[in-house]
């Protein structure tokens, strides 16, 4: 996607050839800055705390933190100590294991002195095909908004809401869940995207809303509040949303909130569909519940963090002290309340039979331990 005109992935190699520079996005939409990672604890660090997140981005994040432990100590202790430290940076976006699981299954027969050169490899070929797996879901997700917007009058815009964010931000390129919404902005549709502003860590109203911005698609963003009330009013079209892990018979964990959307569109009739590419599906997992969720730090309930009046980008507490807050990251939506699962090779009902349909080279298979 381009920032003032130059085109960025959210992720690559920097300059001198090995350190991983990345756009760092507790920093946005006030300032576009970017961070080089130059060891695998820094990566570690910057997927716990977020200044790279949504989970494609989060397994590309880890694939080059293992590249980077490889360059520093290409051992066999070194590499388990590498995806033991990865993996336990963040708990629910499946993307993360899944590429930890393919790094260590592609160095695991190489010599140590080829160990780094193949992790960057490997690393650099997975950025690449999320950059293609994210633009196919957008052809995929464009034809059934092209179908969907059909049925509406002529002259009015069609209107999708998203919760939190699932753009290019979220993954090395594109996106999933926008991915379908820039394409059908560029094929000339008029369109408009409700965006949840996605308390607590606001990635709707920080995130989603300056990519959107950026790439010019009328938008409004509204509190995780107002959805059901639009969606009642006749004024939501679609809800397109991403998924951190979809299980192999359709449930869906997101960012918390979205269960309510689904219950709200299920309850109006709003059709509700999740854009997602299969290494966020768990194939070993028949039960949404069991989908473990971030619980993450009060502070980010208790305070809010934005720009002041002085410029700078600070925090605000608006929590009466000496209340408890508690901060569960993401629900699960159950498959009935899914009216479809858009992935890179169409859209599956969701269900263990849509996607096994869809995907009957991966069904079935777990990821290794
Ligand atoms: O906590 P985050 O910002 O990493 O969570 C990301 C999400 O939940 C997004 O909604 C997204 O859909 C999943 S990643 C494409």
């Amino acid at each position: 996607m381009r920032i003032d005109g130059r085109h960025y992935r959210t992720i690559w190699l920097d300059e001198d050839g090995w350190r991983v520079r990345v756009i760092d996005q507790t920093r946005l939409p006030f300032r576009f800055e970017t961070v080089a990672l130059a060891s695998c604890a820094e990566a570690a660090e910057a997927i716990r705390g977020m200044v790279v997140r949504g989970a494609p981005l989060i397994g590309a994040t880890a694939a080059y933190g293992v590249a980077l432990a490889m360059r520093e100590d290409a051992s066999d202790e070194n590499l388990s100590a590498a995806l033991a430290r990865l993996g336990a940076a963040r708990p629910t976006a499946v993307n993360l294991h899944w590429a930890l699981a393919r790094m260590r299954e592609r160095l695991g027969g190489v010599a140590q002195a080829e160990r780094a050169a193949t992790a960057y490899a490997e690393a650099a070929a997975l950025c690449d095909e999320d950059v293609a797996l994210c633009r196919a879901i957008g052809q995929h997700g464009h034809a059934v908004i092209r179908e969907r917007a059909a049925t509406r009058p002529a002259g009015t815009p069609f209107n999708i809401l998203t919760h939190c964010n699932a753009g290019w931000l979220a993954t090395v390129d594109w996106g999933t869940a926008l991915a379908p919404i820039y394409l059908a902005h560029d094929a000339g549709m008029d369109l408009h995207v409700w965006v949840d502003e996605t308390r607590p860590r606001n990635q709707g109203a920080a995130l989603t809303a300056y990519e959107l911005g950026a790439h010019g698609v009328p938008h409004t963003v509204i509190v995780d509040n107002a959805g059901g009330h639009l969606m009642q009013r006749g004024q939501v079209d679609m809800v397109i949303v991403g998924t951190d892990r979809t299980t192999a018979t359709g449930d869906v964990a997101n960012k918390i909130g979205t269960y309510l959307k689904a219950l709200a569109a299920q309850d109006t009739g709003v059709p509700f569909y999740v854009a997602l590419p299969s290494p966020t599906i768990d194939w070993s997992l028949s039960d949404g519940f069991a989908i473990p969720i971030e619980e993450r730090a009060a502070a980010e309930v208790t305070d809010l963090c934005g720009l002041t009046e002085a410029g700078e980008i600070g925090s605000l507490r608006i929590v009466a002290p000496g209340s408890a807050a508690a901060n569960p990251a993401f629900d699960v939506t159950p498959a009935r309340l899914v009216t479809g699962l858009i992935t890179e090779r169409g859209v599956a009902p969701a269900s263990r039979e849509g996607l096994a349909a869809l995907f009957p080279d991966l069904a079935g298979k777990a990821l290794a331990a």
